[in-house]
């Protein structure tokens, strides 16, 4: 009677702003054929019990247990997939030592893809079994490492949006990790573009190629059009690093006279499907830049506290310039692949940027007033806002949006006495453990159960 594929009966929580949440309290979602919401349903409305009754006891009726919730699946607008096997290690040096020392060294290894495919197929489990929907990865130079990245997601039912990174300038970057020339390096990526482009065809989430110059910095102005000109050809997303950490920021303007956001822009780099990670040095001027461009901004707080030396201002672009902003975990630069453990610090560097942190200065100085942001805004990145950032129909729990959810348990919570669902939302994202994620789906397709 209703033609909908899956009937599913629950109480959920989605952004319905940057800071408010919408608590969906047993409602119908009903699903179609694509693996999108394309009704919802609330107890009040007359074809409540109508549906139930059609699709109860069927196959296509799930009825969310007592106790427990459904959220969006987070979007993580940041992993370096290469780097998961030094999470938790290596943080003990600033950015360029770090790359140098540990990170460059360990990307050279994706030259072998039976390496890659152990450690793809293991992150993307990871991420999967925390709740992570949608990753825009940064893979390594290797084509066809990369493109074990994109099958692995494809079959494992992850929405990846995989990049070839370019390293072009021979320079700035070792012998033994860099793309041999950027003739190449353009050729490479194309290739890649157009690969992951027919394995998406037959994936239902999507698998998506991104153009990934690793930050200026490692690339030849050359390579830095070549790739503007291949975003704009194929109409495909575009990821870097921009304006972070003291020394990332001022290579830049010594080299061009300029910021980041600039010369990035004069490049082509920035439009709708842009994404750059950390932007802790944004002017004014460059958050404009992103606005008008469309660019989003990739959060990663606990990257930020070991290698970023300032806090993004996420308050002030989210509602002073109106920049889409979500979050990033930043593997390997953050050791943690959760996006609850990164919702978390993104609300507390805020409270600290807010207050400051230095005593010895007076209190209404110490710190950047209005910049805190709170749970509900940390969540709204996690979700509708990574959406927005990557222009895609995910991230919230509404008509026409995909059917990306996590089934999570409030078993384990402190209650004595009763929680109203805002209490135990906030209790949920703060105090959740992984164990408590019971089962993720992505675009309707079951990709973990505990
Ligand atoms: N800048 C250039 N490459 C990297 C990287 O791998 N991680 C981080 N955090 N910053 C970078
Ligand atoms: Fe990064």
């Amino acid at each position: 009677m209703f033609g909908f594929e899956r009937v599913v009966k629950g109480t959920a929580f989605t952004s319905q702003s940057i800071n408010e949440i919408d608590i969906l309290e047993n409602y119908l979602f009903c699903l179609n054929k694509d693996g999108m919401i394309e009704k919802l349903v609330s107890p009040k409305e007359e074809i409540y019990s109508a549906i139930i009754e059609t699709y109860q006891g069927t196959s296509k009726f799930q009825e969310i247990p007592k106790g427990e919730y459904l959220l969006p699946g987070f979007i993580d607008l940041h992993v370096h997939a290469p780097q998961w096997p030094q999470s938790g290690l290596a943080l003990d040096k600033p950015l360029y030592d770090w790359l140098n020392t540990y990170t460059f060294p360990l990307e050279a290894k994706y030259k072998d893809t039976n390496f890659a495919e152990k450690v793809y197929s293991h992150l993307v489990d990871e991420l999967l079994s925390l709740g992570t929907t949608t990753v825009l990865y940064f893979g390594t130079i290797h084509k066809e490492a990369n493109l074990k990245l994109a099958e692995i997601c494809a079959k494992k039912g992850q929405r990846g949006l995989v990049g070839k990174v370019v390293m072009d300038d021979h320079e700035a970057n070792p012998k033994f990790y860099r793309d041999e020339t950027t003739e190449q390096a353009l050729a490479d990526t194309e290739e890649f573009i157009k690969d992951v482009k027919i394995l998406g065809k037959n994936v239902k989430q999507g698998v998506y190629p991104v153009v990934t110059p690793r930050f200026i910095p490692s690339c030849t102005d050359e390579g830095l059009k070549g790739l503007g000109e291949l975003a704009e050809k194929y109409d495909v997303h575009v990821q870097s690093h921009c304006s972070e950490s003291d020394w990332a920021h001022q290579f830049v303007i010594d080299r061009f006279g300029e910021s980041d956001t600039k010369s990035l822009n004069k490049f082509g780099l920035l439009n709708d499907k842009s994404v750059m990670a950390h932007c802790g040095f944004l002017s004014a001027e460059d958050a404009e830049i992103f606005r008008e461009t469309g660019t989003a901004v990739a959060h990663c707080p606990i990257s930020n506290a070991y290698f970023g030396n300032a806090v993004t201002r996420v308050k002030q672009l989210l509602h002073d310039y109106q920049v889409d902003v979500g979050l990033g975990t930043d593997i390997s630069g953050g050791f943690s692949p959760s996006l609850y453990d990164n919702m978390k610090q993104a609300v507390m560097s805020s409270r600290m940027l807010n207050d400051g942190v230095n005593h010895e200065i007076e209190s209404d100085e110490r710190g950047v007033s209005n910049s805190n942001i709170t749970l509900k805004e940390a969540f709204y990145l996690a979700t509708a806002g990574g959406g927005k950032s990557l222009s895609l129909p995910i991230g919230e729990l509404k008509e026409g949006f995909t059917w990306d959810v996590q089934v999570v348990s409030t078993h384990h919570l402190p209650v004595f006495g009763e929680d109203t669902l805002e209490e135990t939302f906030q209790k949920l994202i703060y105090i959740m453990k992984p164990e408590q994620i019971k089962e993720v789906w992505v675009q309707d397709q079951l990709v973990y159960k505990q």
